[in-house]
């Protein structure tokens, strides 16, 4: 679906750029999560979300996007990605996965992180860290020399030996002046095999992990995907840039 197949090389001053943008993501990831509790709706979340992008003079990158019609996408529970904001109440026990992309100086970043919403069972609690750690371990490995194989690779296993599964049908992807640029960056996959890694190129890695099957289906508004089987989805996402020194982790 990339209507270009070469992937682009950043220069360190549009890597900087990116970093900006990354940085103002993050700051809105530190305003929402203080708003994360049993009581408020997807909407407000959402509201306030628009809110701190405009204001810093950032565009909401994902409203508008093939007609998405929010600022965020808020996946509660079982749902793994692109659940649309609305009325929903979050509740304690809940979890709800978000994620957020702006552009700022023309350059995109794109963040996701999955929230206990007060207190959460030791399952989904669980959940969220070997997400989270998924991530860390996919990152590690974005050096140069190193093969796109090998990062998939990586948050596969972390994701895999804790018993839980990875979502096959999404992935993440290059980005920069666009959302999404080539290469598709699997969450699973064979290490040594795949695209050489070289400084400035820039990933949003996002592995999407379910407690039960890896299947997934959508709901009838198009939009939300969710688990087949019914069980809790976590997703979380970083900008990141490879340099000389190791990856750069540009939305922290
Ligand atoms: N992080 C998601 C992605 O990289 C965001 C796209 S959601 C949409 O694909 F709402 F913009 F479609
Ligand atoms: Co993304």
């Amino acid at each position: 679906m990339h209507a270009k197949s070469r992937i682009e090389i950043k220069s360190p001053a549009e890597i900087e750029k990116m970093r900006k943008a990354g940085k103002l993501l993050r700051a809105v990831f530190a305003e929402l999560e203080q708003h994360v509790k049993p009581g408020i709706t997807t909407r407000e979340l959402d509201s306030l979300a628009r809110k701190l992008i405009e204001d810093a003079g950032a565009i909401p990158a994902f409203l508008g996007y093939q007609g998405y019609p929010a600022t965020l996408c808020t996946s509660v529970n079982e749902q793994i990605v692109h659940g649309i904001p609305g009325a929903r109440v979050l509740r304690e026990g809940d979890i709800i996965s978000i994620d957020c992309g702006l552009v700022l100086g023309g350059f995109y970043a794109d963040s996701a992180y999955t929230y206990p919403v007060g207190c959460v069972s030791e399952l989904a609690a669980r959940l969220i860290e070997v997400t989270r750690n998924a991530l860390e371990a996919g990152i590690r490995e974005m050096r140069p020399d190193n093969r796109l194989g090998t990062l998939s690779a990586a948050i596969q296993k972390v994701v895999e030996d804790a018993g839980f599964s990875v979502v096959r049908e999404y992935t993440g992807h290059g980005i920069g002046r666009a959302m999404h640029e080539p290469p598709q960056v699997l969450n699973f996959g064979t290490p040594n095999t795949g695209l050489r890694l070289r400084p400035g190129m820039v990933f949003a890695i996002e592995p999407m992990v379910n407690v039960g099957t890896w299947k997934t289906r959508v709901l009838n508004d198009d939009w939300t995907v969710v688990t087949a089987d019914g069980s809790l989805s976590a997703h979380f996402e970083h900008t990141v840039a490879i340099t000389d020194d190791g990856p750069q982790v540009l939305t922290s």
